[in-house]
């Protein structure tokens, strides 16, 4: 069903769904959602790279529009391409970090935290830190350029890592290309000037994907990250939930979905370190996790 792509609703990470518009054939195998995906439409997350309380005011439609796709499906497909090559055909390969773990044996799950720095990411970086637990940050460059200093924070602490998440949050797939470049390679430079650190891995604002913006991460250096558990926690915005998400969904080789820019959001998350590691998991980054990226493929989960 390689075409089923192009007419299929695209899941949106944080939760909002639009259909896709491209029309180049889908250059990678698709695979289902998990069968536990939530049927039911998802409102476009109220998002945005500034703080929540100030969502209302930032002038870009791209991030804190709520007016919802009319009759948003869930997505029945998304890609991956882990058996094809990457876009650009580069040939590079990003490798995992050094002194990780295997998790070709080890049973390993990444969590990952968009659309941040925000007001309660500190408090999250502490949580992690003090349980052992890895993460991966999917930074917007907006709120990198308003908050350095947390960025730093994120990148100064032992053994997470910083991931591109787009400057400004726009569905990219609808983008131009002038766009597409400032959005990606420009925020992979902005992540660089704040922290120091290059970013190897990028995750696409609402999963809004095509062969450009896979092309413009593989010129950025960076694998194109999606997520098979899909907490919903921008929309429950309730700790229980988001902590029974994770129990019910999580598998080894699990990506989590989540947003830092929600305080409930980190207030569940000792409870989720908690659940998985008595279950014998061990949290790591998505390079670890990958074992490493190869630019501009795509990947959902190991
Ligand atoms: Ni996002």
């Amino acid at each position: 069903m390689a075409a089923a792509l192009v007419a299929a609703s695209v899941l949106t990470a944080c939760g909002s769904a639009e259909s896709a518009t491209t029309a180049t054939p889908a250059p990678q195998p698709t695979v289902s959602l998990p069968p536990t995906a939530s049927p039911e439409p998802a409102a476009p997350e109220q998002t945005s790279a500034t703080p929540e309380s100030t969502a209302e005011t930032t002038p870009d439609p791209g991030l804190d529009d709520p007016a919802p796709v009319a009759k948003p499906q869930r997505l029945t497909e998304i890609a991956v391409a882990t058996p094809t090559p990457a876009a650009g055909g580069s040939g590079r390969r990003n490798p995992p970090p050094a002194g990780g773990v295997d998790c070709a044996t080890a049973k390993c799950i990444a969590l990952t935290f968009d659309d941040g720095p925000g007001p309660h990411t500190s408090r999250l970086l502490g949580m992690l830190s003090s349980k052992g637990a890895r993460a991966t940050f999917f930074l917007i460059g907006t709120s990198v350029s308003a908050d350095p200093g947390t960025a730093r924070q994120i990148a100064n602490t032992p053994g997470m890592e910083i991931g591109n998440h787009s400057r400004t949050h726009p569905e990219l797939n609808k983008v131009g290309s002038a766009q597409l470049r400032r959005e990606i390679v420009g925020t992979h430079a902005t992540i660089k000037d704040a922290t120091g650190r290059d970013a190897t891995v990028f995750r696409p604002p609402y999963g809004a994907r095509n062969a450009a913006v896979d092309t413009m991460a593989a010129e950025a250096g960076e694998g194109v990250i999606l997520w098979d558990v899909d907490t919903l926690d921008w929309k429950t915005r309730s700790a229980t939930a988001t902590r029974r998400a994770v129990a019910q969904e999580a598998r080894p080789g699990s990506i989590v979905l989540m947003h830092d820019i929600h305080g409930s959001t980190v207030d569940a998350v000792p409870g989720i370190i908690d659940d998985l590691q008595n279950q014998g998991y061990v949290l790591v980054t998505v390079s670890e996790l990958l074992g490493g990226t190869t630019p501009g493929r795509v990947y959902s989960r190991r």
